[in-house]
């Protein structure tokens, strides 16, 4: 069907993280990774993850969920539990192109038999921790 053929030419993208107290940072990536596509999945750590990264979030995994929800660049949420989901994600949402921030440049490489592998470069001076170290620092 028509239908079934413009579901299958949708080009998807995902990339992952914490996206805590979301900033232009976060909004210029996700800008870019949907660019590279028609559907961009966000693979958002969950509070347990991040322990276990010894992270913590300043809003939840539900809050953090809806704020990205609302964004005209996401189309859909998943859960970032483990290191190793990425290739099982990619398979099961039959994702194209997968995207990270030029923090992690090369350390995804091993994706790149199933899926375009892409780094984009950071915003500069700009991180979720820089706010809450200039929120804390100042008077
Ligand atoms: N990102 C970006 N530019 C920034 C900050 C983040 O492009 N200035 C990207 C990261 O490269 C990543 C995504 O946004 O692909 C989510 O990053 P995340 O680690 O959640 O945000 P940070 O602000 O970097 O958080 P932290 O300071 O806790 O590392």
């Amino acid at each position: 069907t028509a239908e079934k053929g413009k579901r299958n030419l949708m080009k998807r993208v995902i990339t992952y993280g914490t996206f805590d107290l979301l900033h232009y940072g976060h909004i210029n990536l996700l800008k870019r990774a949907k660019a590279y596509g028609d559907y961009l999945i966000v693979g958002l750590s969950t509070d347990e993850f991040n322990a276990g990264k010894g992270k913590k979030a300043y809003f939840s995994y539900d809050q953090r969920k809806e704020l990205l929800e609302s964004l005209r660049y996401v189309d859909l949420v998943i859960p970032e539990q483990t290191w190793e989901q990425k290739r099982n994600d990619i398979l099961l949402y039959q994702v194209d192109t997968f995207v990270m921030g030029s923090d992690w440049a090369g350390k995804f490489d091993d994706l790149s038999d199933i899926c375009d592998v892409i780094y984009l470069p950071r915003t500069p001076e700009i991180s979720s921790s820089k706010i809450k170290n200039d929120l804390e620092h100042r008077n």
